[in-house]
């Protein structure tokens, strides 16, 4: 017998649900941006027996998590009265099957729902696709909107966006407290700004992004690795990306040799301008990089909008930007920056151009400062209309 959602809860305490998972599924914004926050619920008997949320982009979405913790309660499927979630289930398939398997695989009799999918390429289709199996299906809409949820997922939506789509893209860096990006000379091997703690959060950002984006000013100072290491993801790691206009990237670069044991490195592309030397394209190509001409080029180099497009079609829907100031501004003045994560820390002083006065004028419509080992972190999604400085 369907045990229809009527007989569990009143439709304030089900709307009361829906409000308090949308709010906790926030938590995890910045780490599964660009996908839109999702919470979820599994009634029994008038009560929550499980919640699950999107967690980590590219990984489970909510209703997976929910559906695995209502298993670890041992009360049986068929006492499963109803799923609550804040947000349409999806019907395609991303980084993950589509959740809609998963429900109807559960067999559970009721669906509530508190937003419908915003994209109109796929809007209403998860509950046509439950109704047609048979599950009675609940929608309180916009109990839980997108614009309260994920803001960001509206930004990804963007009709311009979806007319010409580009990664979404995540600036990190760490500045000294006076916003340089290189410390004082003789402080951190002239490199490290940031403690032990924020090292291995970065590392668990690289493995979560489909390629991370540098400059050459970066590789000639740093020779850089690039590598995700413990405790980040090595199962699949990030394309490394170095946009350099005249292919001064040393065939001997760091970056170029096997990854050493314990890491993991993707492929290694170059992205310069039509017209640089061909005998150093060669090289790069013998020791292993992809090098790829760009036909558009200006006075800052490598064409970004060019650069965003190519990172599309190569597969990249999120990408990490860790440069140095030279290309982190020109992202930024080019409004290619979705979201930023900054690290100050315990460091006075500094070398080069200071990103200060950059921060001073962003404008963030949701921004948080925590406090992570001894380095202060501002985390934040950059307002559409103040990205360009
Ligand atoms: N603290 C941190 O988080 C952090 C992170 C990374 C680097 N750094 C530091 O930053 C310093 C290097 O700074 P940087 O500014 O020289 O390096 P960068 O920003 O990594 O690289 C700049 C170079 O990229 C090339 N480029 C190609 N296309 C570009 C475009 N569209 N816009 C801008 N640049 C483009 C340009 O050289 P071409 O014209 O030759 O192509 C430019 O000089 C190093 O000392 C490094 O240690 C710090």
């Amino acid at each position: 017998m369907t045990r229809g959602i009527a007989q569990t809860l009143s439709e304030p305490k089900l709307r009361s649900l829906l409000v308090e998972l949308g709010r906790a599924a926030t938590r995890f914004r910045f780490e599964v941006a660009p996908n839109p926050c999702v919470g979820a619920a599994i009634l029994s008997d008038g009560e929550v027996i499980a919640r699950g949320f999107h967690e980590v982009w590219g990984e489970a979405h909510a209703e997976v998590h929910v559906f695995d913790e209502a298993e670890r309660t041992g009360i049986p499927r068929e006492r499963w009265d109803a799923l609550v979630l804040t947000l349409e289930p999806c019907t395609s398939h991303g980084k993950t099957p589509p959740c809609i398997d998963r429900i109807l695989e559960s067999g559970i009799s009721c669906v509530v729902v508190g937003a419908l999918d915003p994209d109109p390429r796929h809007q209403g289709e998860g509950l046509r696709r439950l109704q047609a199996a048979g599950v009675e299906v609940v929608l309180l809409e916009d109990v839980t909107p997108l614009a309260k949820v994920a803001p960001h997922f509206q930004t990804w939506l963007d009709n311009e966006r979806i007319r010409r789509p580009r990664p979404w893209t995540i600036a990190k860096w760490a500045q000294t407290r006076t916003g340089q990006l290189v410390p004082p000379q003789g402080v951190g091997g002239g490199r490290w700004i940031s403690g032990p703690e924020s090292l291995r959060e970065v590392q668990i950002l690289r493995g979560r992004v489909d390629a991370i984006v540098t400059g050459i000013g970066t590789v000639l100072a740093d020779d850089p690795r690039f590598t995700v290491r413990p405790p980040g993801n090595l199962l699949k790691p990030p394309r490394r990306v170095v946009l350099d206009s005249r292919l001064r990237t040393p065939p001997t670069a760091t970056l170029l040799k096997t990854p050493g044991e314990g890491e993991a490195g993707g492929p290694v592309d170059v992205l310069c301008i039509g017209g640089a030397s061909s005998e150093r394209h060669r090289a790069l190509e013998v020791a292993g990089a992809h090098v790829h001409p760009f036909h558009v080029a200006t006075d800052d180099g490598v064409n970004l909008r060019d650069v965003q497009t190519w990172l599309w079609d190569q597969g990249c829907r999120r990408v990490l930007l860790e440069a140095g100031p030279r290309l982190l501004t020109h992202y930024l003045k080019s409004g290619f920056v979705d979201q930023v994560r900054v690290y100050t820390g315990v460091v006075n002083g500094g070398q080069g151009p200071s990103m200060g006065e950059w921060l001073g004028k962003l404008k963030f419509h949701e921004r948080i400062d925590r406090e992570w080992g001894t380095d202060a972190v501002l985390e934040g999604f950059l307002r559409e209309d103040r990205r360009r400085g």
